[in-house]
């Protein structure tokens, strides 16, 4: 934090523009957002999501070879214990894939043998197992449910495309690992958001990494975090139609209700994520022939930001484009957490390697020279 005085400093509400610690990670300075100094824009157009895995782990984008061997151990590590899956299959039907993934990292510790030793070498090792088993949870987890087998990781498959024929059983098509990739791109990290600062809260004290990163999914499980794009498919489908965006959205904006996808913590003149999620929803739009929920996004972008000057986030397009995908609305959130999961543990790594407990202060505002009351006088 900035500063602690003898006096309690007053509290800045929700920490704006608190500066809390430094990071050689990604920065979000005048609205541009850079993973290690590049531009949010080239990683998008030029990446592949192992590539900028890598270069949030490592700090540099990997050699032909290094990047081989990356994606081969990220396919090998995503395999899951047995036992794993079992447990799973005892779920109650209603969990939800983001109940199960919050539940099952936490399991997945107690299946890793190396699960509470903090050294360097095998933080990383655990990194790749974490990353890669996260992808087959939620994958394994929506089969389970419909009452199928998981499906085994291929070797040869990226994390996006595994994630896709682990949901499926099926040869993914290669333009939707494109689209799922760069998804993954754009949401892989964000400086002191939410969930990443939870989970740099949590490392701070030492704890496990399998720890920090539990700690990081049930902050952007919230709908105000990794939560809202999941609310926004929600509303897609309430409104269900072009025609009908005009009285959905007016009668929201009239009773005050926010308008999920919409606002941000940091950004004030638009997220640079979102037009690239604009772009892909469009289309996608097009090739499925499915171009209403690309349509009605777009209205609703021009009524909100018309009437009230706010700008989609990252999670406002990323709902028609997953829907596209022919992804089940429950796990737009577990996939952001997929992909998150490479920041997070970039800045798990950063806080180990640098470390000071992370501890506040609170501005008192409750009553002062109070005295006991005995219990029957009370
Ligand atoms: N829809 C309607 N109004 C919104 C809004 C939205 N999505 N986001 C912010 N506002 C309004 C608030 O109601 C508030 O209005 P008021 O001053 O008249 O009370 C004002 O804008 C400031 O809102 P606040 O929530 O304090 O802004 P913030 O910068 O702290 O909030 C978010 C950032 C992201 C929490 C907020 O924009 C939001 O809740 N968005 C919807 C959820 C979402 O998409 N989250 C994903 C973020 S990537």
């Amino acid at each position: 934090m900035t500063q602690v005085a003898t006096q309690p400093p007053q509290a800045t509400s929700g920490l704006r523009d608190v500066v809390a610690l430094s990071s050689d990670i990604c920065s979000i300075e005048d609205g541009v957002l850079t993973y290690r100094g590049i531009v949010i824009d080239e990683l998008a157009e030029f990446g592949t999501f192992e590539e900028i895995v890598y270069l949030l782990w490592y700090g540099r984008l990997p050699k032909l070879d290094e990047l081989a061997e990356f994606k081969a151990d990220l396919a090998e590590q995503a395999q899951l214990p047995s036992a794993l899956i079992d447990m799973m299959k005892t779920f109650p039907k209603r969990t939800t894939p983001m109940e199960c993934l919050r539940t099952a990292v936490s399991a997945m510790a107690i299946f890793d043998p190396e699960s509470e030793d903090m050294s360097p070498a095998a933080n990383q090792r655990k990194a790749v197992r974490i990353l890669g088993q996260m992808a087959s949870v939620v994958a394994a987890y929506d089969r389970i449910r419909n009452g199928r087998e998981p499906v085994s990781p291929k070797r040869d498959l990226s994390l996006a495309g595994n994630f896709l024929y682990m949901l499926r059983g099926m040869a993914p098509e290669p333009l939707a690992v494109r689209a799922l990739d760069k998804a993954y791109i754009l949401h892989a990290d964000h400086e002191l958001n939410a969930s990443t600062f939870t989970a740099r809260v949590s490392a701070a004290t030492l704890t496990d990494m399998h720890s920090a990163i539990c700690a990081a999914i049930c902050a952007l499980k919230g709908p105000l975090h990794g939560g809202a794009n999941e609310q926004v498919m929600k509303m897609l489908n309430e409104i269900g139609s072009p025609a009908s965006v005009e009285a959905y959205i007016r009668q929201k904006l009239a009773s005050h209700e926010k308008i999920m996808g919409f606002g941000h913590a940091v950004y004030k003149n638009g997220d640079p994520r979102a037009k690239h999620l604009r772009e892909m929803s469009r289309q996608l739009g097009k090739l499925t022939r499915q171009e209403q929920w690309y349509e009605m996004s777009v209205k609703i972008e021009d009524i909100v930001t018309g009437s009230k000057g706010l700008k989609p986030n990252v999670d406002f397009y990323s709902a028609s484009v997953y829907h596209y995908l022919n992804i089940p609305s429950d796990l737009f959130t577990p996939i952001f957490a997929i992909s998150r999961t490479s920041g997070w543990i970039a800045h798990i790594n950063e806080q180990y390697a640098r470390n000071k407990l992370i501890r506040p202060r609170a501005e008192y505002i409750g009553p002062r020279n109070q005295h006991w009351i005995g219990i029957e006088k009370r």
